[in-house]
């Protein structure tokens, strides 16, 4: 029987996923990205080296695993080409037999880059984006003018959208945000190149990882962003521009999900946020700078500080009904010791009305207070904590006041930064 494991983020992305993908990963054959781009950002240490990978799945790493990319992820083929130089350089081998790059994939180009830049730095409806280009190039693919993998070895077909792409991109670049125009021809040269530098690494990928469920192998689904990041059921419009939920596991790929899959939903033991939107726990003082501190919240991609906050159970409890995940996963658990007492969210109060879940008008949610409940906070140091009996009481009030909220149950608790700083309460694999 074909299994499965998707790991998905039920906050506003940065939950700690990629420690969790890696922790799976020792026991599965596959991972596969199957949405967003390199607004993602993971870092691994290896040998004492620090890398971020953005693009390529983090369990590279696991000699013996595939990784998988597939169409519902927008590519960046110059970060792309980065990633594989740098995985070169850690001496990591037979790249070509291990990476699938989907040919179905639309490329995230350099006027997508621009607009997005050019759009974020107006004043009036800033998103805070990654300026990465994902929004822009998820547009031109619902507008069906993207240009995808498999057209950039057909060039005349690719010379002829790209010729459509610039004459439009270059009018609203010029006309409407007054930035500089980009040439035609120096494009068509650079993707000649990248279509042969990438060529060793596109498959069909949809064809691929069915057989690779056929075959019985594990798969691992590694999700970017989080829940409430989903452009439709996440904080719109302050919100990413794909589908972030399990279901897009299958569709992002082109294949069904193994026979036996678990969706487990990777939440940070309180909140946090980068970029603009509502955020009805965020802890503005000293607190708060002490989560960022602790917790070392700062982007993997952009460095930006991420704005902190006490947990928002409302929040977890609503992306846990629109995605239909079950099972939980804990991170930086360890962020939280040392505090006599911690707040959590378990309703908002809108203009004096309480409300158990996140409205779908953001004008709404701007607007709502948190209501708290107070439990004890835990002193001791949990990174040694390998067994679920040695959880100290606190914590393990903490985790079963969130299972009874959400109705969820708690796999893990990771309780640190390293691999072996997991308290693995439910088998996954
Ligand atoms: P975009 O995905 O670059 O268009 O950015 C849209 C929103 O999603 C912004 O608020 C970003 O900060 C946020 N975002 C995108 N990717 C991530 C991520 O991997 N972690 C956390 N936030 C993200």
């Amino acid at each position: 029987m074909s299994q499965g494991v998707v790991i998905i983020g039920v906050q506003w992305g940065d939950e700690g996923k990629g420690k969790i993908v890696d922790y799976y990963a020792s026991d599965a054959d596959v991972v596969c990205r199957f949405q967003g781009g390199n607004n993602a950002g993971h870092t691994l240490v290896v040998h004492g080296k620090q890398t971020i990978l953005h693009l390529i799945p983090s369990g590279i790493l696991h000699p013996h695993t595939k990784c998988l990319i597939g169409s519902g992820v927008v590519v960046d083929a110059e970060v792309f080409l980065e990633e594989i130089n740098i995985l070169k350089g850690l001496g990591i081998e037979r790249l070509e037999d291990r990476i699938y790059l989907s040919d179905r994939c639309h490329l995230i180009m350099d006027y997508h880059r621009r607009l997005d830049e050019a759009r974020e730095e107006k004043k009036a409806g800033k998103i805070g984006t990654t300026k990465r280009g994902i929004g822009p190039a998820y547009e031109d693919r619902v507008a069906r003018r993207g240009l995808r993998i498999a057209d950039l070895y057909n060039p005349e077909q690719f010379n002829e959208k790209l010729k459509a792409n610039l004459d439009e991109k270059n009018f609203l670049l010029k006309e409407l945000y007054h930035v500089e125009a980009l040439q035609t021809q120096h494009y068509q040269q650079k993707y000649h190149e990248i279509a042969q530098n990438i060529r060793p690494f596109v498959r069909d990928v949809s064809s691929c990882l069915n057989g690779l469920i056929e075959d019985d192998k594990k798969i691992l689904y590694e999700g970017a962003q989080g829940v409430l990041l989903d452009v439709d059921y996440g904080t719109y419009p302050y919100v990413t521009s794909s589908h972030t939920l399990p279901s897009q596991s299958a569709l992002g790929l082109g294949a069904r999900l193994p026979d036996q899959t678990l969706f487990i939903g990777v939440m940070k033991a309180y909140s946090t946020r980068v970029g603009e939107g509502p955020f009805v726990t965020e802890l503005k003082d000293a607190l708060g700078n002490r989560l960022r501190e602790t917790g070392a919240e700062f982007g993997a991609t952009t460095g930006r500080p991420r704005r902190c906050g006490w947990l928002d159970l409302v929040a977890v409890k609503y992306a846990l009904q629109v995605s239909g995940i079950k099972n939980l996963a804990i991170t930086k658990a360890d962020v939280l010791s040392g505090l006599d007492t911690l707040k959590v969210c378990v309703a908002y109060d809108c203009g004096g009305q309480r409300v158990d879940t996140i409205p779908a008008d953001t004008a709404r949610l701007w607007k709502a207070k948190p209501v708290y409940e107070t439990l004890s906070g835990w002193k001791e140091d949990l990174k040694p904590i390998q067994k679920s009996q040695d959880i100290p009481r606190a914590l393990q009030e903490y985790v079963q006041f969130i299972e009874k909220f959400t109705g969820a149950r708690v796999n893990l608790v990771s309780t640190g930064a390293d691999r072996e700083n997991v308290i693995d309460i439910h088998k996954a694999f």
